[in-house]
């Protein structure tokens, strides 16, 4: 089964080919084309992500990177033709786009359809402005193509990514346990069999993302403000600094396995004015500030994954989104697994399928056939973008 994935759900303008070889969970999988854009210069000059920005981006961009992946997949093409009727229908679904759907149409006019057997674009969660881009290009691919369309959750494309080993997933002993932590999500959802999803734990309020993107701004630090926390702390850490401060760790003694960051965003504020005014440079408060901030991150991730897993006799733990890219997170977690839970599994995803793609599109899309068969496409394509999507129904 050869499946072409979009994914447009932020700053990431992603398409890619994958070929599935055998059957669900111990398929084979090869990257046949993986094409992507990342808007983060464009949005860095903003210190985030505007939704109307990232939706002109994408529109500019899918075709070339369409032309892309297929031109590296180097798939076979049946010869075809737009019928008049056709082209109407794409025009009518990209009637918001006039540059998209002329690029489109002048792509489509130059060859016949490749060799794919399913479309798979992510419907959310995200930015809706976004996600809408990639759904209608992806609705007008499916009526040129005559190909059926699923539409992906963005999260369960960030689970399959971390199961993911470039080639094949790994054995997966229910009832698995997946952390999601990115720049909207900060969630523990539990599996107890493929692609069913149940909610155990999520944030109160920010995401962990956010809440590291929030503390790089106050500390001064570019977007997106993760990886230059995290480079900041890890710094402190190898130079022995010991914070002279200590940030809440929300949540930490309740029983429930939900979380709450805005507490620490906020008293990270709080500490980065009380230095100010007492005359101590900014250079010298943010190394410690964001030692104790991803410290305290890491103590409540972890507490809660254990909370849960001890409540849901977890045997599987998956992280995924793009903190999971976080050093100090992946080795407390890896610490965890070695020292109280050697008899689970811990998949951490590859640093390189953290963040954003559309393999991962792909890979969720197989998992969805192969369980759901004809309940994972939408052949009405009908479905809509849904910003606040979540995993479980
Ligand atoms: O999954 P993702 O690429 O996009 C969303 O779906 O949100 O996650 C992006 C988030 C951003 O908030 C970014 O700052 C954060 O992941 N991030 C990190 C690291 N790398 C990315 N946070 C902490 N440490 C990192 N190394
Ligand atoms: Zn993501």
């Amino acid at each position: 089964m050869i499946i072409l994935s979009i994914e447009t759900s932020c700053d990431e303008t992603a398409v890619s080919i994958v070929r599935a070889t055998g059957d669900f969970p111990h398929a084979t999988y090869e990257v046949l084309g993986n094409a992507l854009f990342s808007q983060i210069d464009i949005h860095r000059e903003f210190g985030g992500v505007f939704p109307a920005v990232a939706k002109r981006e994408h529109a500019k961009t899918l075709v070339p990177m369409l032309e892309r992946a297929l031109e590296e997949s180097k798939l076979e093409y049946h010869p075809s033709s737009l019928s008049e009727s056709k082209t109407a229908l794409l025009e009518e679904i990209l009637y918001r786009e006039p540059g998209l759907t002329e690029a489109l149409l002048t792509f489509l006019g130059k060859q016949g359809t490749p060799a794919i057997d399913l479309i798979a674009v992510t419907s959310g969660p995200g930015l809706e402005p976004a996600l809408w881009v990639g759904i209608n290009f992806a609705k007008a691919l499916a009526v040129a193509w005559d190909i059926s369309l699923a539409p992906i959750n963005h999260m369960e494309g960030h689970i399959f990514s971390s199961l993911f080993d470039g080639e094949r997933f790994g054995p997966l002993k229910f009832p698995a346990l997946a952390l999601l932590i990115s720049g909207g999500h900060t969630e523990l959802v539990l599996m107890r069999d493929w692609c069913q999803y149940e909610l155990v734990g999520q944030t109160r309020d920010d995401a962990v993302g956010e809440a590291f993107d929030k503390v790089a701004r106050t500390l001064g630090l570019p977007y997106p403000g993760g990886p230059e926390v995290s480079k900041l702390a890890e710094a402190g850490r190898s130079d022995g600094l010991v914070p002279s401060l200590t940030l809440p760790r929300p949540m930490l003694a309740t029983e429930s396995c939900d979380f709450s960051f805005s507490g620490i965003k906020t008293a990270v504020l709080t500490a980065v004015k009380k230095a100010e005014e007492q005359g101590v440079p900014l250079e010298k408060t943010a190394p410690e500030v964001a030692l104790d901030f991803e410290n305290a991150v890491t103590e409540v991730l972890i507490a809660k994954t254990k909370r849960a897993m001890d409540l849901h006799d977890v045997q599987t733990v998956i992280l995924g989104g793009g903190v999971s890219a976080n050093t100090n997170i992946r080795r407390a977690f890896r610490e965890l697994f070695e020292t109280e839970y050697q008899d689970r599994a811990l998949y951490l995803p590859e640093p390189k399928f953290t963040t954003d793609n559309a393999v991962m599109i792909a890979l969720a899309a197989h998992a969805r056939f192969s369980v759901l068969k004809e309940d994972a496409v939408d052949e009405t394509r009908s479905f809509r973008a849904d910003g606040n999507l979540s995993l479980h129904s």
